[in-house]
């Protein structure tokens, strides 16, 4: 199975969650402002992780959704991190919609930087999928 991890992080706190679930998955989690971002080959699993910024997700994670070629992403799993409000969810799972791309119901959220057992939990989460 092919599986890709890509987030967009500003202070760090969902590339914890990214690089736990790349660590389950065995790739590297790898931001969407890297030069490598984009999903090249076909993928099964595209876990994709952003956080909510005055109730809205960053123009650069938006765009990122609405880019992907949906012949390279069988389906994609959300993750998040924010203080309180888990809308940075829904905003993506609507840009990847937009995208053409099938999006998993279940997603995961955890409150700012994640606690070890909200990692363990991510673990797990990031299981049934792979
Ligand atoms: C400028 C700014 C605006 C934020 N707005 C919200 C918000 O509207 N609702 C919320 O629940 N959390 C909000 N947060 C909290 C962040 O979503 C949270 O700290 C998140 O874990 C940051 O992830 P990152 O370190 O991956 O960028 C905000 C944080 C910042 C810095």
């Amino acid at each position: 199975m092919n599986v890709a991890v890509r987030y967009l992080s500003r202070s760090g706190n969902t590339k914890v969650l990214a690089d736990k679930i790349a660590e389950v998955a065995g790739v590297q989690a790898v931001s969407i402002e890297a030069a490598d971002a984009a999903i090249t080959e076909p993928v099964d699993v595209l876990f994709v992780g952003g956080a909510l910024y005055a109730y809205g997700i960053d123009k650069k994670l938006e765009d990122y959704l609405k880019s992907l070629n949906k012949e390279n992403v069988k389906k994609a799993v959300v993750f998040s991190t924010s203080w309180i409000s888990k809308h940075s969810i829904d905003l993506m799972k609507k840009a990847l919609k937009e995208a053409g791309i099938p999006v998993e119901e279940e997603a995961f959220h955890a409150k700012n930087r994640p606690s070890d057992d909200k990692l363990k939990e991510a673990e797990n989460f990031a299981k049934k999928f792979i």
